[in-house]
């Protein structure tokens, strides 16, 4: 019987060699991106890296922090032109179960309440709102606040 070979997308934990490609996605995905420094210094300290590929090419990332048995999301990001394919899925999915491994019992994320693709995202994830913090995020006039969410492992 002959094998079928499919491409399936590949987490592996973020290297410093990636930081690049990454702003370049990060540039394009946010209005307000994260700098190469917030990249470094999530590496530095040992948060839970990880870039999706997909036959090579970079496609996504996320970042979390684990503590005790908490989890939070800090970023979860998929190119522009390949959004709405899954991969923010399985990204997430990924999360879950590292965090699980872990010994997390709960996620924790901020989203701002205009990002319709994040609330989606996590809505579709069984996340729920668990309040709110007033001017969390810098925005063209202003702060934003961001909606605190969560979900139980
Ligand atoms: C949020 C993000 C990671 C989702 O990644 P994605 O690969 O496009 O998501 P998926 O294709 O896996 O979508 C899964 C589900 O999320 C929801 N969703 C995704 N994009 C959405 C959008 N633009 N509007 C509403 N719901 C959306 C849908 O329920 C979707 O399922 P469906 O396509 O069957 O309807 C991606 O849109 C992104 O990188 N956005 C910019 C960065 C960002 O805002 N990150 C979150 C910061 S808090």
């Amino acid at each position: 019987m002959s094998a079928v070979l499919q491409s399936v997308p590949a987490m592996a934990p973020m290297q410093a060699v990636e930081i690049d490609a990454v702003l370049a996605i990060e540039q394009q995905a946010y209005p307000f991106p994260w700098s190469r420094v917030n990249f470094s210094d999530s590496l530095n300290s040992g948060y839970s890296a990880w870039t999706c590929r997909m036959e090579g090419v970079l496609v996504g990332y996320a970042v979390m922090m684990l503590v005790l048995d908490e989890a939070h999301l800090l970023n979860v990001t998929v190119a522009p032109d390949w959004q709405r394919k899954g991969y923010g899925l399985l990204i997430m999915h990924h999360l879950f179960a590292v965090a699980r491994l872990h010994g997390a019992r709960r996620l924790f994320l901020e989203v701002r309440p205009s990002n319709a693709s994040g609330k989606g995202l996590y809505g579709r994830l069984g996340f729920e709102t668990i309040g709110r913090r007033r001017g969390y995020y810098p925005a063209g006039a202003g702060r934003e606040d961001a909606v605190v969410m969560a979900v139980d492992l």
